[in-house]
């Protein structure tokens, strides 16, 4: 139902003619994010302050019109496509850095703060945030803490989750909420400031943030070793534990993914089965030492290349296959990758046994599977390779989608680990936490009973993966 003259012109008196929008261009652009879904909002709204999102969230309410906040947009699974229509609420504008204080170890800033922009503020200060999301040059620090971020980093670091200390939340009814406090830390009752992480604007909407922010590494180094087995990779990652070293990331890349970047930008990589790269950082001699071992680890365990570097840009060249994977899998020629089976997390002992059984999966299911990512921690992303107008092609991905997190959740794994549950994993999402779905829907019914923020996200996805497919208009095989 399209929003009432009245409804426009409320919300034009909140945040002013220049920050509501309702054009068909307008709405169409909000009407995705980076999954494959798509659905216009009504209306794009641009709040300025706390007290504009307050005003707005109390005449939404009011008026029953579904919000759906929204930052950069970069989410994967379809967590700021507005699906059931009403508004998008995009926090772009609130986007200071309100203080940073290192001697009480916190920063706190507005959510739409990119996080690359944080870090280069931190950064004087000889500090930083460190969760690396892959789209960490232009998503913003909002987005992270309502989806718990994370990326590369993590791995020794933590995710967003860990990180936060308090927020500043408007809930549903207009009501603005602190939660959290000015401390490091809080054992008094309920965490409320980390129910909200991860709750992908179905509980309120943060208006500021406080984060814990920690000293920068004083230097790092990378390796990359190559494998003849997914098995023998996943052993050195077993054995790097097992000697007591932690790596500051541990990234893996399947033979897909490394044929791919191999085709695309003719990077010098060799004909092998799997690919990691080590990081390590600390003190200089640390760092070499921690390397050097992790490369020793790395050819007991049988990898037939094996590469260091302390230099910025030797580093660089070692991370940049890491980088290229999703541009080139973008363009492998007729078939695109879709972002389906896109973020499993798992034990790290089982990323092996479970990786293997992708080509099998891909097989059965006419698709091509690339898989790669942060196997230190067992979070694997999958890019799916389908003829993105072959409704046939789309048939198979959801197959072996399905079969993918089968396999996970039979390792005792999460169907996401990094990118949230959003639109396009109800299903799964509800088949993997069982019981705790309940809870999750009364703390839902008590925080926002008229449900009108993110409506039919998390557990209230469709089962269908495939739901509001921007790719899919009809005119396909
Ligand atoms: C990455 C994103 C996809 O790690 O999470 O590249
Ligand atoms: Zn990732």
């Amino acid at each position: 139902m399209p929003l009432s003259e009245g409804v426009l012109a409320e919300l034009e008196r909140i945040v002013g003619a220049e920050n509501l929008a309702s054009d068909d261009a307008t709405r169409y652009v909000y009407g995705a994010d980076a999954s494959i879904h798509h659905h216009p909002p009504d209306a794009v709204v641009r709040p300025g302050s706390t007290a504009e999102v307050s005003e707005v969230l109390r005449l939404c309410e009011r008026e029953l019109v579904p919000v759906t906040t929204r930052g950069a947009g970069t989410g994967l699974s379809g967590n700021a496509v507005p699906v059931r229509g009403g508004i998008v609420l995009e926090m772009m504008r609130m986007n200071r850095i309100l203080s940073v204080r290192v001697e009480d170890l916190y920063c706190e800033l507005e959510p739409g703060v990119v996080f690359s922009a944080l870090n280069r503020a931190l950064e004087p200060h000889g500090y930083w945030f460190p969760p690396a999301p892959g789209s960490g040059d232009v998503c913003t620090v909002g987005g992270m803490i309502a989806n718990s971020a994370s990326g590369i980093r993590t791995v020794k670091y933590g995710a967003t989750r860990d990180l936060v200390l308090g927020l500043e939340v408007v809930l549903a009814d207009g009501t603005v909420l602190e939660v959290g406090n000015r401390g490091l830390k809080n054992a008094s009752g309920y965490q409320l400031e980390k129910l909200f992480v991860g709750s992908e604007g179905t509980l309120g909407v943060i208006t500021r943030a406080r984060l814990r922010i920690l000293p920068r590494p004083r230097s790092s180094g990378s390796l990359i070793a190559s494998f003849r087995s997914l098995e023998a990779a996943g052993a050195a990652i077993s054995q790097i534990y097992r000697n007591r070293l932690m790596p500051s990331a541990l990234e893996i890349m399947d033979r897909n993914c490394i044929q791919a970047v191999k085709r695309k930008f003719g990077t010098p990589l060799p004909d092998a089965e799997a690919l990691i790269i080590v990081e390590m950082d600390g003190d200089r001699r640390v760092v070499e030492d921690d390397l050097r071992a992790a490369g020793e680890i790395s050819r007991a365990a049988g990898a037939s290349d094996v590469d260091f570097a302390t230099d910025p840009a030797r580093t660089a060249r070692i991370w940049e296959s890491r980088k290229q994977v999703l541009p080139s899998m973008a363009s492998s020629g007729e078939r695109g990758p879709v972002s389906l089976a896109d973020d499993l997390g798992m034990p790290v002992s089982r990323v092996p046994e479970v990786l293997r059984t992708f080509a099998e999966i891909a097989r059965r299911n006419g698709v091509v599977i690339g898989a790669y990512g942060h196997a230190g921690e067992g979070n694997i992303h999958c890019k799916v390779l389908i003829d993105t107008k072959s409704k046939r092609d789309w048939e198979g991905a959801r197959r072996a989608t399905d079969e993918i997190y089968g396999e996970v959740l039979r390792a005792g794994g999460t169907v996401s680990a990094e990118h949230g549950i959003g639109y396009s994993r109800g299903r799964l999402f509800r088949a993997e936490r069982g019981a705790s779905i309940g809870v999750m829907r009364r703390i839902k019914a008590a925080l926002d009973p008229k449900g009108i923020l993110n409506p039919g996200k998390l557990f209230d996805a469709p089962d269908d993966m495939l739901s509001d497919n921007r790719y899919i208009t009809g005119e396909c095989d």
